[in-house]
């Protein structure tokens, strides 16, 4: 079965990759503008999130790859543009590894191609031990604070509040098993580094997740690649600039995965 996804739009493909622990439905800023662009959007829901209920005791990065492919597959997609923020980015980079062919265009968004440090690892695993101890409410104790931007905390209470409902929402073994697929997942500087197509990196200006020193390094490694950093945003651009975040997206997408 494939991946469960949400679809909007005509032109060429344009696949949306979600990040942790969100679903297709953080794309709803999105999806319009690109699709209004001329692109039709695609956007997958990953094991344990959003209408995907079925998952085991690793959401491995890979696996993920695997289910974008079979419903690109299903659909008779040869070539498509991938958009991944955060986890997502994680997930372009499995799939650029494995299809290359298939990738048109690359926008890695609040993300990095660096694997876990073992810090960031014994995070993780002290995250599963409290999603077991206390659900997924330890998402929005461990994570929220320092995900968004001053702005969205001060004047974007509607957006913060979606945010706690959506964590709270989520299944907190699913969580889990994509905790443990994050921390598993290989280094991807090399691979970013030999991809020939074109990349933009789209960052938030207080990403603290992932943040800007690693879009440098990024911009480094793929020295051709554009950058843009997104005022007023934090690690969820998309979300919390969504005018600014489509502007540069639908700019990229049109310049370079038309005729591709
Ligand atoms: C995400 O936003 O997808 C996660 O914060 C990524 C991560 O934990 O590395």
């Amino acid at each position: 079965m494939p991946f469960p996804y949400r679809e909007i739009g005509h032109g060429e493909p344009v696949v949306l990759l979600h990040a942790f622990p969100l679903s297709a439905r953080m794309w709803e800023p999105n999806a319009g503008a690109i699709a209004a662009s001329g692109f039709s959007v695609i956007a997958p829901e990953f094991p344990g999130f959003g209408e995907n209920q079925e998952f085991e005791r690793v959401s491995s990065m890979e696996s993920m790859a695997d289910g974008v492919l079979k419903i690109l597959e299903s659909l008779n997609i040869e070539r498509a543009s991938f958009v991944g923020l955060s986890m997502g980015g994680y997930v372009l980079f499995s799939i650029l590894r494995k299809r290359p062919d298939i990738v048109a265009a690359v926008a890695l968004c609040d993300t990095t191609a660096r694997a876990d440090t073992t810090e960031k690892r014994d995070g993780r695993a002290k995250l599963i031990a409290l999603l077991e101890s206390k659900g997924s409410k330890a998402l929005v104790d461990e994570m929220l604070p320092n995900l968004l931007s001053q702005h969205t905390f001060g004047d974007n209470r509607p957006l913060s509040d979606s945010l706690r409902r959506q964590f709270l929402e989520c299944d907190p073994d699913a969580a889990a098993a994509a905790l443990r697929g994050m921390a598993e997942r290989p280094d991807s500087v090399e691979l970013l580094a030999g991809t020939d197509q074109p990349v933009v990196l789209i960052f938030g200006e207080e990403d603290k997740v992932t943040g800007l020193d690693g879009m440098r390094e990024m911009a480094d490694a793929a020295p051709s690649s554009e950058t843009a950093v997104i005022s007023d945003a934090g690690h969820y651009s998309n979300l919390e600039n969504p005018k600014e975040f489509n502007r540069i997206l639908t700019s990229f997408l049109k310049r370079r995965a038309v005729n591709h």
